[in-house]
C-alpha cells in the first residue's frame, strides 16, 4: 500500500513523499520465542518459538514426549518457563498472570473431575471463579454442554462420564469465560467419529469468531482440514521454516490413476516431475495449484490415458511428517 505523506516545513515550503507501507499484521494473539524448560535432567523444551494471530487455528506436531504438553502448560501460563518469553495478547504470564488466566482457555489432554459434582455443576463452578453471577454461570453452563452435545448428561456427575464424554466436557470447560486464546492438547483423542467431526467444525467455528487456537493431535490428516497453520516439533525444538517447506512440498503431490493408456509414458511426454507406481496403473506427479493439475489431465487426455482419479495424496501434514522423521532418524 502506498501513502502520500505531507510534511510542513518552519519555513512554509512543504515536500510531500510517497510512503511504501510494510502490510500490517495483528499482533499475535499468542506468542513463543526460545522458550526452555526443564524437569530435573530432563531437557523437555529446547527452543520453541511459535505464534497464533486471532481467527486462525494453529496445530501443534510432533512425536511423542517431544515437549507439545510441556509447551502448552507454558503459554497458559501453568508452568513458568526456564529462558524465552511468552506473550498472551500481548502480555506477559510471568507479569500478569491473572490477565493469562482469563485469556486462555486450557484443554488438557486428561481432564480431572471433581468426584462429586454433575457436568453442569463442574461449569458452573468455573464460571462462578470466572466472576459470573450463579444466573448467568448457570445459563451458560447449560449453553455450553448443549454446544457439546453433552446436555442430556447436565445432571450427571462428571466422574461417570465416558473417556469421549469427558473430552467433550473438558472443551466446555475451556470456554466457560470465552476467552481469546485456546489451547487444546489432543482434544480429539478418545472421541467416537461423529464426535471428531463435530470437534472439527467447532474448533473452525472457534477460528472463525476470531479467537487464536492452538491445537495438538497425532491424527494428523484430521488436522488438514482444520488448521491454517502447523508447527512442528521434534526433541523440544519448533522446527519452524524448514517443516513449513517440507509442508508446502507435500500440498504439491498429486497421485493421478488410470483406467488405460501409458500414465508414465505420458507424464514423461509432458516433461512433468513424477514418480511411477510399480503395482498399479499410477504415479504421483509434482503439481503447483488446480490450474496446473486441470493441465495435466487435458495432457492425459489427449494422449489417450483415461484418468479414473487425480488426488493430492493424502494428509499433507502427514506427508511432511514422516519425510522429517525418516530424515531425523
Ligand atoms: N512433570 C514432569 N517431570 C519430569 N519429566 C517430565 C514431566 N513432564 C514431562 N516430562 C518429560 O518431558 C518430555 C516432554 O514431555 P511432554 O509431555 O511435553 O511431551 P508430548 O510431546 O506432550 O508427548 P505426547 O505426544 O506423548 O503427549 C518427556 O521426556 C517427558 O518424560
Ligand atoms: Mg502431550
Amino acid at each position: 500500500m502506498r501513502t502520500l505523506v505531507t510534511a510542513w516545513h518552519p519555513n512554509g515550503s512543504r515536500t510531500v513523499s510517497v510512503v511504501e507501507h510494510m502490510e500490517t499484521f495483528a499482533p499475535p494473539a499468542l506468542a513463543a520465542t526460545g522458550v526452555r524448560r526443564a524437569f530435573g535432567h530432563v531437557q523437555a523444551v529446547v527452543n520453541a518459538t511459535l505464534s497464533v494471530q486471532p481467527g486462525s487455528v494453529t496445530a501443534l506436531i510432533g512425536p511423542n514426549g517431544c515437549g507439545k504438553t510441556t509447551l502448552m502448560l507454558m503459554l497458559a501460563g501453568l508452568l513458568k518457563p526456564d529462558a524465552g518469553e511468552i506473550t498472551v495478547q500481548g502480555h506477559s504470564p510471568a507479569i500478569e498472570p491473572k490477565l493469562t488466566r482469563t485469556s486462555v482457555g486450557w484443554m488438557p489432554d486428561v481432564l480431572g473431575t471433581w468426584d462429586s459434582l454433575t457436568c453442569v455443576e463442574t461449569l458452573e463452578t468455573f464460571g462462578r471463579a470466572y466472576g459470573l453471577s450463579q444466573a448467568d454461570a448457570r445459563a451458560g453452563a447449560f449453553s455450553l454442554l448443549e454446544r457439546v452435545h453433552l446436555a442430556d448428561l447436565a445432571a450427571q456427575p462428571a466422574r461417570v462420564l465416558s473417556r469421549g464424554q469427558k473430552q467433550r466436557l473438558s472443551l466446555a470447560r475451556a470456554l466457560v469465560n470465552d476467552p481469546p486464546v485456546l489451547i487444546l492438547d489432543e482434544p480429539a483423542s478418545g472421541l467416537d467419529p461423529r464426535s471428531r467431526v463435530e470437534l472439527r467444525d467447532l474448533v473452525r467455528q472457534l477460528g472463525a469468531e476470531g479467537k487464536a487456537v492452538l491445537i495438538s493431535s497425532h491424527v494428523l490428516s484430521e488436522l488438514d482440514e482444520m488448521v491454517d497453520d502447523a508447527v512442528f516439533m521434534s526433541r523440544g525444538s519448533t522446527l519452524g521454516e524448514a517443516a513449513d517447506a517440507e509442508v508446502a512440498r507435500a500440498k504439491t503431490r498429486w497421485r493421478v490413476v488410470a483406467v488405460d493408456g501409458d500414465v508414465a509414458g505420458a507424464l514423461a511426454t509432458l516433461g512433468r516431475d513424477f514418480t511411477p507406481e510399480a503395482d498399479a496403473n499410477a504415479a504421483v506427479v509434482s503439481i503447483a495449484d488446480d490450474a496446473d493439475a486441470a493441465n495435466v489431465l487435458a495432457g492425459l487426455a489427449l494422449a489417450g490415458v483415461r484418468v479414473a482419479r487425480i488426488a493430492p495424496v493424502g494428509s499433507a501434514l502427514e506427508q511432511a511428517y514422516l519425510t522429517m522423521e525418516a530424515e531425523r532418524r
